[in-house]
């Protein structure tokens, strides 16, 4: 899907922001769309920020309640895949990394995982070639989904609410339908030749759909509706199973009950570290994200950023040069933890890392070939979906999840109404060939039954002095990590608001290939023409977008900024 960053097509966007009073009690819940570029909205006690305004509202109306920010998480979940199919999902995966109001820190994982009978050289031909679009299109690229097994573990152990009243909101939604926007038409629009690829068959996003349409999701409220009464059962071994199973395996898909039955979700310890005087807590394995960040980070660290000009020549040249050399190590490296060792400590240590940045020099871009070898072609995406939650007793919890590509497989079960993953394709599906982020795997990410693929999903809290600072994180494959980086820095390195933040430009370097992505019209073309000088290969193509950042800035004061990104519908709701 393409979009702009200054886009200027949504009926929302004409309105600074307004006010809604919603059902419960008498509080004011305020929504925002961006439209003031340099302070989102500001309130005092809780607050959404996510991909679509439905989701939002429905996460604050949890808090409203009374909820606690897990709860509104569920609420806010189940309403992205409803309103939000492109990246929304329960047939997908995801990660949450939390802040409780005590201090205390968790990550939940619940990113899909290979069936048992997947293969290493299952998308190869018997040349040994990767077969185009198998591990992107159709029933074989499916992972089995952990969105609905991450849901109740989150409720069984940290929700509040009782589960019915959580996900109700997206039953009343999917009965009600989804007001169509632009994005949603250009999304829909691009997928059609590949929905019937895909399913063989007409499915009901594949039509001439306008702006101001409503979508309404009868089969996805019948789905909801089982997993209310019957809980994640339903969608793992239950009348959900079945009718998903039986449609992969007519596909040629290789998911199997057990695949299904056997999946669990799976606490894990968060990547911490500091950068500076701020804490930064963010996904472990099999997210690379924490790491990868952990790493970018602590390699400017000894140069103070913040003494160059935001988006300098300098600043610019800084991040990738750091950028280049944790890619290259991801790739390497990094893959499920549960199935390989990965040296995390020592990856992240500064002293590794400047031994990683002694070469750097700054009348010269390194090349990716001194760091590593090899020569790949990549394309951009702003797949997945984030959404950022603070709620009035203090506890934040950060969420990534996806179903991989727009849409994930294409593959939408027609009973069930719902969409199924393409995970498998962040694999490695090969060592040395590019997955559809262009990004480069080694036998670490390599395919194997039951072990998770690598992922960028980088949902990340930062602390300052004890206290919650910012939420935040996004979309955008292996460019996730580069875009929540640099919003870190906006804020605690060049003071920006949250908003302010999140409508900066963005650039990206992931090692291979070895260019240098820009968002276009965002930068100073003489700054430009100087890394050019220096070697460094600028695409600046005019569809490129950089992630799509949902976050929450903590005020000196304890109210909430929100900073929702103009690059999509985001919105941020709070009271
Ligand atoms: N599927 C994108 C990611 O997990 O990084």
């Amino acid at each position: 899907m393409q979009h702009t960053i200054n886009s200027s097509i949504r009926p929302l966007y004409l309105i600074a922001f307004f006010i809604l009073i919603f059902g419960n009690g008498n509080l004011l819940a305020q929504i925002s769309n961006n439209s003031n570029p340099s302070l989102g909205l500001v309130v005092e006690h809780a607050m959404v920020v996510s991909a679509r305004v439905e989701a939002s509202q429905i996460g604050i109306e949890i808090l409203k309640k009374g909820g606690n920010a897990f709860d509104a998480m569920i609420a806010t979940d189940l309403a992205l895949a409803v309103a939000y199919p492109f990246a929304g999902n329960i047939g997908g995966g995801g990660f949450m990394v939390y802040r409780k109001a005590d201090g205390t820190t968790g990550a939940l994982d619940y990113r899909e995982k290979a069936p048992q009978l997947a293969e290493r050289n299952m998308y190869l031909d018997a040349n040994g070639t990767v077969i185009p679009d198998l591990s992107i299109l159709g029933a074989k690229a499916v992972g089995v989904p952990g969105t609905i097994a991450g849901l109740f573990e989150v409720h069984q152990k940290l929700g509040s609410l009782p589960f019915n009243e959580l996900i109700q909101p997206a039953i009343d939604l999917a009965k009600k339908g989804v007001i169509v926007t632009e994005s949603d038409v250009k999304s829909f629009e691009n997928q059609r030749k590949k929905f019937k690829k895909a399913n063989g068959t007409i499915i009901p996003l594949d039509r001439n759909w306008k702006i101001g349409d409503t979508v309404k999701y009868a089969e996805l409220a019948q789905t909801l509706e089982r997993i209310r009464d019957f809980g994640r059962s339903e969608f793992y071994e239950g009348e959900t199973g079945q009718k998903m199973l039986a449609y992969l395996q007519k596909k040629g898909g290789i998911l199997t009950l057990e695949d299904l039955k056997n999946y669990k979700a799976v606490w894990r310890q968060p990547i911490q570290f500091n950068y500076k005087d701020y804490t930064i807590t963010s996904m472990t394995l099999p997210s690379s994200g924490g790491i990868c960040m952990a790493q970018i980070l602590k390699s400017i660290e000894p140069f103070d950023i913040g003494q160059y000009s935001h988006n300098s020549k300098e600043y610019i040249q800084l991040l990738t040069e750091a950028e280049r050399r944790a890619y290259a190590d991801r790739a390497y490296y990094l893959g499920d933890i549960d199935f390989v060792k990965v040296p995390i400590s020592q990856l992240i240590h500064p002293e590794y890392l400047a031994k990683r940045m002694q070469d750097f020099n700054w009348n010269q871009a390194t090349t990716s070939s001194a760091v590593s070898h090899g020569s790949v072609d990549w394309s951009e995406s702003d797949e997945t979906t984030h959404y950022s939650i603070v709620d009035a007793y203090g506890n934040a919890v950060s969420v990534t999840t996806t179903l991989n590509g727009a849409f994930g497989s294409k593959v939408y079960v027609p009973e069930g109404g719902f969409f199924l993953n393409n995970e498998m394709d962040d694999f490695s599906v090969k060592p040395g060939t590019p997955n559809m982020f262009g990004l480069i795997g080694a036998e670490a990410n390599a395919i194997q039954p039951g072990k998770r693929m690598l992922s960028s999903m980088s949902p990340t809290l930062v602390t300052y002095q004890g206290k919650l600072k910012m939420v935040l994180g996004s979309p955008g494959g292996s460019t996730i990590i580069t875009s929540v980086l640099q919003n870190i820095l906006n804020v605690i390195e060049f003071n920006m608001s949250m908003q302010e933040s999140v409508n900066q430009p963005r650039f990206h370097h992931q090692w291979l290939p070895d260019v240098l992505k820009m968002e276009p019209n965002g930068f100073d073309l003489k700054t430009i023409s100087k890394l050019k000088t220096m070697g460094y290969q600028i695409d600046e193509s005019k569809s490129i977008i950089i992630g799509k950042v949902d976050a929450i800035l903590i005020l000196p004061n304890g109210h909430l900024e929100g900073g929702a990104d103009p690059r999509g519908d985001d919105s941020a709701v709070g009271y």
